[in-house]
């Protein structure tokens, strides 16, 4: 392979999914022949493959690298691929024919009927592998193939998790040490940060605008700990689109300068990326995953945004040697998630395909766009000079800043539940909740556009009531 046509490939990484695929191949094939890597591509990255040249090590706090196969599980997952007529003496598992269910079926908005056949019974009442239904395992790696460009299979993999939450906390217990620095944007999920406070951690906080986070901000801030030989963060967390609570998305351009920053300072990035789907955006936007030729990037997608929130599905992509960590920890956790929606996910999307996901994806975002613009109107006609806000790219949340009012605690938690209405205080999204914030959330997913008029009125009085009472203070 000459240099020339692999600097092409990866000069033009960024482009198709094809060139993607090109570069990993490649990437392999380099490192699979010891070669050091020597080339750059576009986001100015050497290209190394964490999985097959790293075995990950670097990244695992102790916990992660004492993690063993538990023997019982990794036979559990051998034990998964035979065929019925082997004779199983060996595994505990209960027999299904004790149990009460005789048959599950359910219906689809579309008024399909989807009935489980007897065999597929009989995997939803059982236990399944750690790693996932390998069907829906399958299934899934088309999705991601198709929505963030052909991947290799050979070095990446899928853990199916609870929700995209699982899949976080296992990856934060797998890299995360007592004090480390970690990346995190302000304001960000809180239950990110939970998950991170447990190890009280150094927080890097990085602000953001209504194109996401501030990259010169990170840029600065990771110069400045190499500078004054600080400890630099191995692990940052981002929630690319339509962030909870601040609404944005951030931009492809961004996105790249701070995958080249990854790179330059050896930092796994860990995409939480519920609302991916959810993005109100002329196309989807890239992913960090899409532009991965290291393996340093852990996507956590979620059906519980887009399917249901209580089939509890997710799930982790990325290196094959994170993966397998994650799924030892999951061999010792919950064994695995619900069968029964691994394989009522499986059956939808056999049924549906990668057409019918897309046609179901674009009703919910369109429904979702129309909650927002209703919110944006009502926020606009109330708010005006009350508050400052820019316009959510994606999501469920408007993050909202209140003019004139130091901390929003007493107005959410006081003042506006005594007129009966629901918002999220903006402390609950910063590292150190006991700050001040003068920010709300404001969801525009579950009420009515009723109750949005209604609320934001409300609000606008509670505001106007609360600025009164500081005043003659
Ligand atoms: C940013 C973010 N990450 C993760 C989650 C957890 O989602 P899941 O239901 O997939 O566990 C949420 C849920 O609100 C979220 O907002």
């Amino acid at each position: 392979m000459k240099t020339k046509t692999i600097k092409y490939c990866l000069a033009s990484c960024a482009v198709t999914n094809k060139l993607h695929f090109s570069i990993r191949v490649l990437s392999q094939m380099r490192c699979l022949s010891k070669t050091v890597s020597v080339v750059k591509c576009s986001t100015g990255c050497s290209v190394r493959n964490y999985v097959t040249e790293n075995d990950g090590s670097y990244f695992f706090n102790k916990m992660a690298a004492n993690r063993k196969p538990s023997e019982l599980r990794e036979i559990a997952t051998l034990v998964a691929k035979l065929p019925a007529s082997a004779i199983n003496l060996g595994v505990g598992y209960p027999d299904v024919n004790t149990f009460p269910f005789n048959g599950i079926s359910f219906e689809l908005v579309t008024g399909e009927c989807i009935k489980l056949s007897d065999k597929e019974l009989a995997v939803a009442l059982q236990y399944l592998p750690s790693l996932g239904y390998n069907l829906l395992l399958n299934k899934l790696k088309e999705i991601q193939d198709y929505f963030h460009g052909p991947q290799d299979w050979n070095t990446r993999g899928i853990l199916i998790t609870c929700g995209a939450q699982e899949g976080l906390s296992k990856s934060v217990d797998m890299f995360m040490q007592h004090g480390d620095p970690v990346i995190v944007p302000q304001p960000a999920y809180a239950q990110a940060l939970d998950l991170f406070r447990a190890y009280e951690p150094d927080f890097i906080r990085i602000s953001q605008d209504a194109n996401g986070v501030v990259v010169d901000e990170m840029q600065n801030a990771l110069k400045t700990r190499k500078l004054n030989n600080q400890p630099m963060p191995k692990v940052m967390y981002l929630n690319p689109t339509g962030s909870n609570p601040a609404g944005n998305v951030i931009a492809d351009s961004r996105k790249r300068e701070i995958y080249q920053l990854a790179c330059q300072y050896n930092i796994v990035i860990l995409e939480d990326d519920p609302y991916y789907f959810l993005n109100f955006l002329e196309k989807n936007p890239a992913s960090f995953l899409s532009m991965d030729t290291e393996g340093r990037v852990i996507r956590l997608d979620s059906f519980s945004k887009v399917m249901s929130s209580g089939l509890r599905l997710g799930f982790a992509t990325g290196s094959a040697s994170f993966i397998r960590k994650m799924e030892l920890a999951m061999q010792n956790s919950s064994l695995h998630p619900s069968s029964l929606s691994q394989i009522m996910a499986y059956k939808l999307l056999v049924q549906w395909g990668i057409e019918g996901l897309k046609l179901h994806f674009e009703r919910v975002k369109k429904y979702y766009r129309q909650k927002r613009d209703h919110m944006l109107r009502a926020v606009e006609q109330n708010l005006s000079g009350l508050a400052e806000w820019y316009e959510p790219t994606g999501g469920m949340f408007l993050w909202l800043k209140i003019k004139g009012l130091e901390d929003t605690r007493h107005l959410v938690t006081s003042t506006c539940l005594a007129k009966m209405v629901i918002f999220a205080p903006g402390f609950a999204f910063a590292t150190d909740t006991k700050k001040p914030s003068p920010y709300i959330r404001i969801s525009y997913s579950v009420a009515s556009t009723e109750e949005i008029d209604k609320g934001i009125a409300l609000l606008a009085e509670a505001i106007r009531e609360e600025l009164k009472s500081i005043k003659t203070q």
